[in-house]
């Protein structure tokens, strides 16, 4: 068994499917033949059997009785008809020449009554001969024998054949085996090839060339779910290094600022104190942005929630409490939210502490694009589940309707203000993960309007486990 397992693991699959194949092919044409042979073999026997009974019935019918001794003793040419002797059961009735074939206390027997008739190969004159023995009249055998040396040489001519076609057989199974080991094999020989390239140079840029024309079998359908596995892992490398590349860019800027101030601080000898006390603001406010961007960066960078920190969460909750905290947190803005009576009581899957994130992260976006004073409002609504968060600042111009999502994307409009670009992406990559859609557009008669769909997964309260 262990040996087994060995094998298994040292032979590539090809050899093994090649040797497989061979031995089945083979093992069918050395059984074809041998069956074969054995009923040629069998054929051939029981015509000279045949043969033999005709001629000792012929004889028991021509004549009731016959004297003891040789009938006729010409039998020692190919073509020449059977010899024959009558052979009384009685020793002392025998006659006075010799007998031609052999006798034997069986052949008394026979001619006695106590035997059944049967066959024995002899020798007739230094042939090999058959011989059949049957009861004679009252008391008597009759021995009928014929040279069986052509019976025998076809037999023997016939096991030769079938050995030669069996032999043929055999070495084409191996020769077919193998090709159709290698041919069928090519396409998964090919994707090995490619996979393994794949794991030594780690360029997912690599495909595996499907065959032409719209042949579908296994494995062209493995090679082409291969290649959209290796189509996703290229895109996501590629959204790796772009979010790394994007990131270190990004940080570079607020980075040297906070070199330049911290240089600065380094020579307070030589500052005033209204000066050292603005450079040690700008310092703070600095850290505090490059500090935030790092963790929405790593907010980012965690794509898919684990499965074990999903809870039913209570939307209507979670808008009422982000809504607070945006109140506490802008008090030139006023916040007018509304909430559906009927989706007070909904529930749905989710992280809260993402979702918290989400909705202030638009909640932020509309109060910082507020006119002081401005009002933004929030509505909540049931069937299917939607929060709009709309304000009355200078709303998003259509060219950049499209982008707002991307990550560090301001409108040139916003870059007076303080942010990073990151905050909607984020929101956008945490509304997916919870299956919803989150959507930008201009409201009719200015400002932005922010849609957020939840699609699936919503129970009333009291579905939830
Ligand atoms: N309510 C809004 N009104 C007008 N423009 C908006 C509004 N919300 C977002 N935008 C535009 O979309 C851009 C991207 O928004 P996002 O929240 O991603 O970044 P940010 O607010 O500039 O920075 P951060 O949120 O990372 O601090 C903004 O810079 C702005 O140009
Ligand atoms: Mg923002």
């Amino acid at each position: 068994m262990r040996a087994h397992a060995r094998w298994r693991r040292r032979r590539p699959l090809r050899t093994r499917l090649a040797l497989a194949g061979s031995a089945a092919v083979a093992l069918v044409a050395i059984g074809v033949c041998l069956a074969a042979f054995t009923i040629v073999r069998y054929e051939l026997r029981h015509q000279l059997d045949l043969h033999l009974v005709q001629q000792a019935t012929m004889l028991q019918q021509q004549e009731r009785s016959h004297p003891p001794g040789v009938v006729y003793g010409e039998c020692g040419y190919l073509a020449a008809p059977a010899c024959t002797q009558i052979v009384p059961a009685a020793t002392r009735l025998d006659p006075a020449e010799p007998y031609l074939l052999p006798v034997t206390a069986e052949t008394r027997q026979v001619a006695a009554g106590q035997r059944p008739a049967y066959y024995t190969d002899i020798q007739i004159s230094g042939h090999p001969a058959r011989m059949y023995t049957a009861r004679f009249g009252g008391t008597q055998a009759v021995q009928v024998a014929l040279r069986s040396d052509a019976v025998d040489r076809g037999v023997r001519q016939a096991g030769e054949l079938m050995a030669a076609v069996a032999g043929a057989g055999v070495l084409l199974a191996g020769v077919l085996g193998y090709v159709l080991a290698r041919t069928g094999l090519a396409p998964v020989a090919r994707l090995t090839a490619t996979a393994e390239r794949i794991a030594a140079t780690r360029d997912a840029g690599l495909r595996i060339e499907l065959p032409p024309g719209r042949h579908e079998d296994e494995v062209t359908r493995l090679a082409r779910s291969f290649n959209t596995m290796l189509g996703e892992l290229e895109q996501s490398v590629t959204a790796q290094r772009r979010l790394v590349a994007d990131a270190s860019h990004e940080l570079r800027t607020p980075l040297t600022a906070l070199r330049t101030n911290a240089e600065l601080l380094a020579r307070t000898d030589r500052l005033t104190p209204a000066q050292r006390d603005r450079a040690a603001a700008g310092l703070n406010r600095q850290l505090r942005e490059v500090t935030s961007m790092v963790n929405d960066l790593i907010e980012l960078a965690r794509d898919e929630e684990p499965q074990l920190l999903l809870e039913r969460v209570r939307p209507a909750a979670l808008v009422e409490h982000c809504v607070a905290a945006a109140r506490d947190h802008w008090p030139a803005v006023a916040f007018d939210l509304a909430v559906a009576p009927d989706t007070v009581g909904l529930t749905l899957p989710g992280v809260p502490a993402r979702l918290v994130r989400l909705f202030s992260n638009v909640l932020d976006n509309a109060a910082k694009f507020s006119p002081a004073g401005g009002t933004v409002e929030v509505t909540l609504t049931g069937s299917p589940l939607q929060l709009t968060v709309r304000d009355h600042g200078p709303g998003i111009a259509p060219e950049d309707l499209p982008h707002v999502f991307d990550r560090f994307y301001r409108a040139s409009a916003a870059r007076a203000l303080p942010g990073s670009g990151l905050g909607l992406a984020m929101a956008r990559q945490i509304a997916q993960a919870h299956g919803a859609a989150l959507t930008a557009e201009s409201a009719p008669g200015g400002g932005a309007l922010f849609r957020l769909r939840f699609a699936h997964g919503v129970t009333s309260e009291a579905a939830a486990p």
